[in-house]
């Protein structure tokens, strides 16, 4: 497999102000590095306030980095021309843990999937509408979903939207931010198992992101810890999780509610 993102010693420092009204800097990523190899699952995993968003947001272009690069396929996203970088973007998509936050509360599904199909072009009003039916199909909505408002779909359906209209996008990278964190469990089991299925059939690769260790372990190839804007451990998921070498790992072990009992399937890759 070869590698398609590779992020170099990124930084990213906040400014903030401080309770004597003064300004002061908040590091929020602190020299973060780490490769994905295309078509696998890399999780970032930790505590709250370690950096993972600001790492999702440098990512997805929608932070600047203060320094630092992130290369995908060979380009640095964060040094290329503006005009590059406009053609670059759509490649890395990002889920949310609301799905509220990307999605029109005004348009129906049929709309919301159809609009990232409009921007690309190319293609006629019929050709739209049917990918769209099959995008839906894809992401286990049923046909009679188009009709609907988010407002009423279930919080799994509107993640599983989310998911379809990402797709429509065509992005060789999804990051999914607590994507599953609000759900119910066996929704975000068979969420987790369309995001498998998803990688299989159309070679996606993932950039994972929880506080769940579990759940990490359970998606992805590899797994980096992060506490304080830094990795601060990374290795195979099965290993991290059987024998974490970091307190903090430690902490975030101790916090997976009773492995044996998940409703997840063991991890069979
Ligand atoms: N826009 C911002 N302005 C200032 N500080 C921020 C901003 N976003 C995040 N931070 C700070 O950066 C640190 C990392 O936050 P974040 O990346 O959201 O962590 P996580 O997603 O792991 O909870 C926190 O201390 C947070 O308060
Ligand atoms: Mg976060």
């Amino acid at each position: 497999m070869q590698t398609l993102i590779k992020v170099e010693n990124l930084v990213k420092r906040y400014a903030r102000r401080n309770p004597a009204g003064g300004q002061e800097e908040l590091l929020a990523l602190d020299g973060v590095s780490f490769e994905v190899l295309a078509g696998s699952t890399l999780a970032v995993v930790g505590e709250s306030g370690s950096g993972k968003s600001t790492l999702a947001l440098c990512l997805a272009c929608l932070e600047e980095a203060t320094s630092g690069s992130i290369w995908l396929e060979g380009k640095d996203i964060c040094k290329v021309a503006e005009k590059e970088r406009r053609e670059m973007r759509p490649q890395i998509q990002m889920i949310f843990q609301d799905p509220a936050n990307s999605l029109n509360p005004r348009w129906r599904t049929l709309e919301i999937v159809t609009e990232p199909l409009v921007l690309r072009g190319g293609i006629s009003r019929d050709e739209m509408k049917k990918q769209v039916y099959a995008l839906l199909g894809r992401v286990g909505l049923p046909a009679e979903t188009a009709k609907r408002l988010p407002c009423e779909l279930s919080g799994g359906q509107r993640q599983r939207l989310a998911i379809a209209r990402v797709l429509a996008l065509e992005p060789k990278v999804l990051i999914l931010d607590e994507a599953l964190s609000a759900l119910d469990c066996s929704v975000q089991a068979q969420i987790a198992n369309l995001l498998m299925e998803l990688q299989g059939a159309l070679g996606m690769t993932y950039v994972f992101i929880t506080h769940d260790l579990g759940m990490a372990a359970h998606l992805a190839d590899e797994i980096v810890v992060m506490n304080g804007g830094r990795i601060v451990e990374r290795g195979r998921a099965e290993e991290v999780l059987r024998e974490p070498r970091e307190e903090i790992t430690r902490r975030l072990v101790a916090a997976v509610p009773r492995l044996t009992r998940s409703p997840l399937a063991p991890i069979g890759r």
